[in-house]
């Protein structure tokens, strides 16, 4: 009787193991790929807060509108999404509590370090004990740039670079409060 010789079973089972072979390497190869397409970020994209590498944006870009003019165009409610990234350490809502930093409800023409209840950094306390307040000027300059323009803040945010929508910034911050203060004339 002959069944089948060695070297027709050989070729069998090396044509078997061949096909697996193929099968588990596509297998490997399509977790790779579709790995690959995960999305990694949860959560919503940062707007541009961080100057870009090279520096260009950290220059104040040729200096473009008198900040009056930019307020008298400027969107509150624009600005209101654009805080998104500063709710991470404050709250906004009167009577709101103090996260990382302050609640920021009625800031514009607040004193500088003056709200209850939060452990300023000693270089805010000493810009505040000076009679500095959070007026519209100041407070453009604060989130451009924090740590330049209050040196020693304990605010770790990188700035917003752009001059439109810091305006859009203050005039949402101008609208959490019982009697908004006036724009400045442009
Ligand atoms: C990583 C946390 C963090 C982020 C993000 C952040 N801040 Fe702050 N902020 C702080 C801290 C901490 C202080 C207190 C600074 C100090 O004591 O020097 C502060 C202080 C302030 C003050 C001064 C308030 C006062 O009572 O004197 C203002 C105004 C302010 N932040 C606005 C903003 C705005 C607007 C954004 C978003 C564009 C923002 N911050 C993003 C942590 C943050």
């Amino acid at each position: 009787m002959f069944g089948m010789d060695s070297f027709e079973f050989n070729k069998i089972a090396g044509a078997v193991l061949g096909a697996l072979l193929f099968v588990m390497g596509m297998g490997i190869l399509a977790e790779a790929i579709f790995a690959e397409k995960r999305p990694i970020v949860a959560g919503y994209a940062l707007p541009s807060a961080e100057p870009e590498k090279g520096g260009s944006a950290a220059e104040p870009a040729a200096q473009s509108e008198p900040l009056p003019v930019l307020l008298a165009k400027a969107d509150a409610k624009k600005g209101e999404g654009l805080v998104k990234p500063c709710t991470a350490c404050h709250s906004f809502e009167k009577g709101g509590p103090n996260k990382v930093g302050p609640n920021l409800y009625g800031v514009v023409e607040r004193p500088m370090a003056s709200h209850a209840g939060f452990n300023y950094s000693a270089s805010l306390k000493e810009h505040g004990s000076k009679g500095e307040k959070w007026d519209f000027a100041a407070l453009d300059k604060f989130i451009a740039n924090p740590k330049g323009y209050i040196q020693g803040t304990a605010m770790g945010y990188a700035g917003l670079k752009e001059a439109d929508r810091r305006a859009d910034v203050l005039a949402y911050l101008r609208s959490l409060s019982d009697s908004p203060v006036e724009l400045p004339k442009p």
